[in-house]
Order: structure tokens, then sequence, then C-alpha cells
């Protein structure tokens, strides 16, 4: 099936192609998710409150795999009707390759600086796919996808990416006694005294660079919180949700901020409490539309 969508969409648009294979991976991809039950993701995200949690890395890996494939294969220039300019005067679409940046060509208009979403695709409780345009040094402050996976492939420019990995053992939210012990009886950590409810224990992951035409992933738990800055040029990314954010499924957007944590070494791991902000004031993100995307 991959190489039979791999061919269909280099002949075709490729916007239809991928469409078509992230339908066909969330539908027909049969997920082992227990001893012998085999789901697809919106089965999974249906009968489980954490979506995609229960589902091992290396499994979502092999799943998804197609998707990634798909998302490299991309025409960047093509799906965005990017105009080619002199080298340093735009961000880059592959090395060497200058284009022309299109935040202040999205529709309405908006404060300069906002980053805008150009909404492609939706099926509820299968899939999402969109695509973020950064203005030169916009910013995507910390936040979750709680359950879900989320491929990602940069179609023009750089950003810089702040990443952490959920813990998966996380601490009591409500200890029945006070006590200095720092360990519960279940062997399950507390929440430092000092950290609010909510707060949840995270590991940080070296702050990186994605550049175009990278394509990356994140997980139930690895990956799952990221930040981004856009460099000086502004970005475009597209992005591919597999389950969308759903508050009715428990999995809303929630914004974060670091504390570092009391005992902050756990192994090699830089392990630190996250707690949820509400949106920052300072950040929006607006949906618009550009040219023949809507
Ligand atoms: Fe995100």
């Amino acid at each position: 099936m991959a190489t039979t969508m791999k061919k269909h969409l280099s002949e075709k648009a490729q916007m239809h192609g991928l469409k078509e294979l992230v339908a066909y991976v969330a539908n027909e991809s049969r997920i082992q998710v227990g001893d012998e039950e085999r789901w697809n993701i919106p089965e999974i995200a249906k009968h489980s409150e954490c979506g995609l949690s229960s589902v091992s890395v290396s499994t979502l890996q092999k799943c998804l795999q197609p998707v990634l494939e798909g998302l490299g294969q991309i025409d960047a220039t093509e799906l965005l009707g990017l105009e080619q300019v002199a080298a340093g005067m735009g961000p880059q679409i592959k090395e060497g390759i200058h284009v022309r940046p299109i935040h202040d060509l999205i529709t309405p208009s908006c404060d300069p600086g906002t980053v805008r979403y150009i909404h492609l695709s939706e099926v509820e409780g299968q899939y999402s796919m969109g695509v973020f345009i950064f203005p030169p040094l916009a910013v995507i402050p910390l936040h979750d996808h709680p359950g879900m996976c989320v491929l990602s492939r940069v179609l023009y420019g750089d950003l810089q990416r702040k990443s952490l990995d959920l813990a998966r053992e996380q601490p009591d939210e409500e200890p029945e006694t006070r006590s200095w012990i720092p360990w519960t009886r279940s062997g399950k950590r507390r929440r430092d005294s000092d950290v609010p409810k909510g707060s949840k224990l995270a590991y940080r992951n070296r702050v990186d660079n994605l550049r175009a035409p990278d394509c990356t992933i994140l997980f139930p738990f690895e990956g799952n919180l990221h930040e981004f800055v856009a460099g000086p040029h502004g970005a475009a990314v597209l992005d591919v949700l597999l389950p969308p954010y759903d508050h009715q499924h428990h999995r809303d957007c929630t914004f974060f901020e670091i504390r570092e944590c009391a005992d902050k070494l756990d192994g090699n791991r830089d392990k630190v409490w996250i707690t949820p902000t509400g949106q920052p004031e300072n950040f929006h993100c607006i949906s618009g539309s550009y040219d023949h995307l809507e």
C-alpha cells in the first residue's frame, strides 16, 4: 500500500495524495493495543481516554512511516505557490534555494508577528492537517498533544525547537496525608509541595533546530511537548495530527511553563515540572486563507 501511495503522491497534486495517505493510515492500519486486540486510530481514540498512549513507540513508528515518507515528498514550492528570490532575501526550502515568505499574504490580514494557521483537512476522531505560518522570529509557546502523534514537515525556513518527553510515571495528584517522606506507599512520588496542582513531570530534551525540508514526529510521551521560535525569515510547517485535538475526548491543547525540579536529575535525564498556564497573553494564532489553499 505504501508503495502505491508513494507513486500516487508524485503523480498528483501533493496535498490530495497526502490526505488519502493519512486517511488510509488512520482508518486501515490495525494497531496492536493488547495481547490480541488490533484497532485502528479512530477506534483507539474513541475507546481510550489516553488516546494512543497505550501503543508502543515502535508500533506507532511503523504504522506512521508511510505518512512521514509522504510528507517528505511534498513539493513546498508547488503547494504554497512560492516565488524564488536571491540568496539571503528569504527563507530556504532546501539548501541554497531561497523563496519569498508568505506570512503577509494570509487573509484576512492581522497584526504583523501573529502566527497564522491555514486549515487543510480534518475528519473528526481521525486526523487533522494544516499549515502554521510563522513570521520572522515568531514563537509558539510550550504546549502538549495529549495521547496524540504529530507529524510535521518544515516547508520553508528554520525553527529552534525546545521539546520535552512527558514522564510515563506521574506523581500522585493529592497525597492522602502530608508527610516529609517523598515517597508514598505505592512507590509513586508526590508533587513537590510548592508545585501547583495539575503539574506533571517531564524530561527536557536538548534544544535543536529544524530546517526545511526536515520532517519530524512526536508521540504520546516522546517529544510530546514542544515550543518553536522561527528563524529570521520566518517558517512554514505542515502538521498532521493523529487523532486531532478534541475537548470531548480529553485531548485539549494545554500551554505550560517549566519549573525546575527539586531532585533535578533522574539518571542522565533532565527532569522538570511542567505547570499549566492557560494561553499566554502575548501569543495569538489566527486562522486564515491563502491563495488556492482555501
Ligand atoms: Fe504542537
